[in-house]
């Protein structure tokens, strides 16, 4: 099976083989954002896939938008990540850092100096569920501030800093967090970036801030900087709608840099793993002829769609997520055609070691069948299912543009914005994704 083929990344980074650790958000750091002895042993139990992407890790203090989410911005923080950096290693496995800014996706309780998030422009996403530092849900749409030049040129050095900083942890190489509605991706978007500089309007000024980035972080650490994009993605109240032009530009221009591989978010489909889920505009299939690169495919895999994309060279690479939490020796399970454990939900976000560190590995349930928790195929529905579709409510591109207008008068309040309730955009229910 073409998934246990070794590949090379780079110069010296070779991976043992093709089955890729998601970067998955998991809010257990502690409270001076560090990671902890329990985030090292979780990362530890999953050395043995090709690669590990860690959870989105803030560059900045500005960045952070989420509880519990460890950064890598201070002296103890990347002396807590070179645990974790080294027990992967010690086990065999090759680790990068995914390097995150919320942006918008935030509070004024997690901004050093209490005011609004940073942003493109002053525009709040819609129906997005945002939690203060101690878990207490944010009742209104939160509306971030436009960037200053000079706050976009420091948050480019600090993703220049994060990436030193990285390699000085132990990481194998970075991956820039440019998917998911999050701050490069609010760029990106037409409808997140009104700016009027030269970082908004054209395709080409929205994607200045992501090569911005690129350069500076290739610049730091050549040879070792990859790249996560979601083309169809309309998490965290993304327009997708233009993306086709905006990613063409986007990924041609991705080959000017040696990147070690392109993250690819593909379109979501619901329980349907054949080759025709990935055969969809914006999905891999669109990209693969385009960039030159190593490509990593991401979003509802199993072992069979792996294989397929594999096999007909629409990904070198497949990134698997929900089932990494569950399973952390997933590739032993594919390999072994072994059955899968389901994931629980419940205990994605936050908390102890349940649901983290205490799913069992194959040989552990051989050893005592206690152990044994639910399988995949034991649920009564196909995961994902069409049952987890949830609907979110239209909000008028007129709310944001008069949000816009109203800027300039808001001085503290939060901004509250009255959704409509009409059911229009279907996105499944990996809501909580980063
Ligand atoms: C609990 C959870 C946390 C996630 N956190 C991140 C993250 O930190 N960064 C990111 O790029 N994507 C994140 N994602 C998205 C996953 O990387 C992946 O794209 C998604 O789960 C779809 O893949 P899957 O069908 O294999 O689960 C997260 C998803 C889940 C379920």
């Amino acid at each position: 099976m073409k998934l246990f083929e070794p590949l090379s990344l780079a110069p010296n980074l070779t991976l043992s083989n093709r089955v890729v650790m998601a970067p998955l958000t998991r809010d257990r750091a502690d409270e001076g954002k560090i990671p902890t002895d329990l985030m090292v042993e979780y990362y530890r139990q999953r050395a043995s896939f090709g690669l590990i992407i860690t959870e989105a890790t803030p560059v900045n203090e500005a960045g952070h938008g989420y509880p519990a989410t460890p950064g890598i911005h201070t002296p103890e923080q990347i002396e807590g990540w070179k645990k974790v950096t080294a027990a992967v290693h010690e086990a065999g496995g090759k680790i990068f850092c995914q390097l995150w800014h919320c942006g918008r996706i935030s509070h004024k309780s997690y901004q050093p100096d209490g005011k609004f998030p940073p942003a493109p422009s002053p525009i709040g996403a819609r129906n997005v569920e945002i939690w203060k530092p101690d878990w207490s849900p944010v009742e209104n749409v939160v509306k971030p501030r436009q960037m200053t030049t000079d706050e976009i040129d420091f948050t480019i050095e600090d993703y220049r800093k994060a990436t030193r900083a990285a390699r000085e942890a132990g990481f194998d190489g970075v991956e820039i967090h440019g998917a998911n509605g999050y701050l490069i991706n609010q760029f990106l978007a037409e409808n997140s970036n009104k700016r009027k500089d030269e970082y908004g309007g054209s395709v080409e000024n929205r994607a200045r801030f992501l090569f911005e980035i690129l350069d500076a972080v290739t610049t730091e650490w050549p040879e070792r900087v990859a790249l996560r994009l979601s083309p169809p993605g309309t998490f965290n109240d993304i327009d997708a709608n233009k993306a086709e032009p905006l990613y063409q530009h986007v990924i041609e221009k991705l080959n000017e840099y040696d990147l070690c591989y392109l993250h690819l978010v593909e379109p979501r489909m619901f329980g349907n793993y054949d080759l025709s889920t990935y055969d969809l505009p914006l999905s891999s299939k669109t990209w693969r002829p385009i960039f030159k690169g190593t490509l990593i495919s991401s979003g509802g895999h199993l072992a069979e769609s792996a294989n397929v994309l594999l096999n007909h060279a629409q990904a070198d690479l497949i990134a698997f997520g929900r089932l990494a939490i569950s399973n952390p020796d997933l590739p032993h399970r594919l390999q072994t055609d072994a059955p899968l454990t389901d994931y629980d939900r419940a205990t994605f976000y936050g908390g102890d070691e349940k649901g983290y560190t205490d799913y069992p590995t194959m040989a552990q349930v051989e050893a005592d069948p206690s152990l044994k928790k639910p399988y995949l195929h034991e649920r009564e529905e196909e995961a994902p299912s069409a049952a987890e579709v949830v609907t979110l409510p239209e909000v008028a591109e007129e709310e944001n543009l008069a949000l816009e207008a109203e800027e300039t008068e808001i001085k503290s309040a939060e901004v509250i914005i009255e959704t409509s309730a009409t059911p229009t955009i279907e996105v499944i229910d990996e809501t909580k994704t980063h």
